[in-house]
């Protein structure tokens, strides 16, 4: 037996929070009755109903898609772009991205058909550690690489603490490689912040998230997570959320 809200989330069609609102607002029928209550369970056998669509029960399942640049982190696009499903052919679940990345970033993208596992990666609480590299223009000095460290102004507020390192210079193109890890995840943030320091990244690439890496695999690869990877992410989320601060 799953609680009603688990179930709908699990079924891809809303998170578990929006899930619960649906409840209280009269949406959800379990075997044709109308439920507004949050504690009632289901078995695989009871018949659930949202807006008066049966939900279709779907196994979850977890990828993780190296996304290639020129891709929207979307299941369509009204333009005609290529999209990340396009990667997944074979793949009946109706999977989307846990969060995103631009258009014109490429790297890790977590892809599931779970709402509750993705909200709990994407939760802030969570502060799942994500590393990009970016090439920059100009060469930062070390007192604005200090400033992203500490943490910047951006007009949505101040960033977290980040991990710098500088791996690269090109002194002839003034150009420079920089590793930045952070677990916050805002909407162009990466690019935001070096945008404050004056040094606007030119390509943009995100290698890890929390310990999957995409080392090995090439741009449009994808590849299923293993269910200890799925448990590990899990694990981490809570405990960072239980410490209110970074370890992984
Ligand atoms: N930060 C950005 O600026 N872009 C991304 O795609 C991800 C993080």
């Amino acid at each position: 037996m799953e609680r009603l809200q688990k179930v709908i989330a699990q079924a891809g069609m809303a998170s578990r929070r929006k899930a619960e609102q649906l409840i209280l607002e009269g949406k959800v029928k379990v075997n044709g009755k109308i439920i507004t209550e949050l504690g009632v369970k289901v078995s695989p056998n009871d018949k659930v109903e949202v807006n008066g669509i049966p939900i279709e029960k779907e196994q979850p399942v977890y990828f993780l898609f190296y996304k290639p640049y020129g891709v929207i982190s979307s299941v369509k696009d009204d333009k005609g772009r290529k999209v990340v499903t396009d990667f997944l052919p074979g793949v009946q679940e109706r999977v989307y991205p846990v969060g995103r990345l631009d258009y014109d970033t490429s790297g890790l993208l977590l892809l599931t058909n779970d709402g509750e596992f993705a909200n709990l990666l994407m939760h802030p609480r969570n502060e799942i550690d994500k590393v990009y590299v970016a090439k920059v223009k100009g060469i930062p000095p070390r007192e604005k690489l200090k400033a992203l460290e500490k943490g910047i102004m951006l007009e949505d507020g101040k960033t977290a603490p980040a991990k710098v390192k500088v791996l690269s210079i090109e002194k002839r193109k003034q150009t420079a490689v920089v590793e930045l890890t952070i677990h916050e995840g805002r909407n162009r943030q990466v690019r935001r912040m070096f945008d404050a320091i004056g040094h606007p990244v030119m390509k943009l690439k995100r290698e890890r998230f929390a310990f999957l890496t995409i080392e090995g695999m090439n741009a449009g690869d994808v590849r299923e997570l293993t269910p200890h990877e799925v448990k590990q992410l899990r694990v981490l989320a809570k405990q960072n959320a239980g410490k209110g601060k970074n370890k992984n």
